[in-house]
């Protein structure tokens, strides 16, 4: 496609969850729109190569191992994607803990309470702690800006699409 027709030319997006999956494919498929990305996950090796297939695409990419659920390497995140990029122009949150989790099949009064928490953790308060560490930037930047939530919880699927925030 022509560059000037990308939709998403130049424009810097962070990822979490971006090595695997759905996120992997996001990343992929607006890196072909013509995004800079940032992919923020858990699994390094597999964030390096997924950024491996962004550049060979032509694009920029960037991997940077993070845990959602971390206050300070979420803000590592973001300002690691700063340093690189100068700007953060959308954060997809994405990341969760999906894999080899029992509290979606089993009723509430056999959940491992231990489990609940670190599902809870990445899956709820790392969208939390992911919004709040690119917010700064976002509201600097002084433009329109995107956040993407793709939750999971206990069988409850959330996509909340498109928030744009001209007010900030
Ligand atoms: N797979 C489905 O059927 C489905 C359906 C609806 C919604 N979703 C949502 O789509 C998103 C992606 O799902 P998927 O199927 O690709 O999952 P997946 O398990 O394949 O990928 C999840 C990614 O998140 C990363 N991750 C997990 N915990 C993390 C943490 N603490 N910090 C950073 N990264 C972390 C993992 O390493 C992995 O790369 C999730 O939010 C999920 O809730 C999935």
């Amino acid at each position: 496609m022509a560059e000037e027709r990308l939709r998403l030319k130049d424009k810097v997006i962070i990822i979490t969850g971006g090595a695997q999956g759905i996120g992997r494919a996001y990343a992929l498929g607006m890196a072909d729109e013509g995004a800079k990305l940032v992919v923020a996950d858990i699994n390094m090796d597999k964030a390096e190569a997924t950024a491996k297939e962004i550049r060979a695409k032509g694009r920029e990419a960037l991997a940077l191992k993070t845990d959602v659920s971390s206050p300070e390497s979420t803000q590592e995140m973001a300002k690691k994607a700063v340093d690189r990029f100068a700007r953060i122009d959308v954060l997809v949150n994405n990341a969760a803990i999906l894999e080899k989790i029992r509290i979606t099949r089993l009723p509430f009064y056999e959940l491992d309470l231990n489990e609940w928490d670190r599902v809870m953790a990445a899956n709820l308060k790392g969208t939390l702690l992911c919004c709040r560490a690119v917010f700064p930037q976002m509201k600097a930047q002084g433009r329109a800006i995107t956040i993407i939530v793709v939750l999971l919880l206990g069988g409850v699927t959330l996509v909340c699409t498109g928030f744009s925030h001209n007010n900030l």
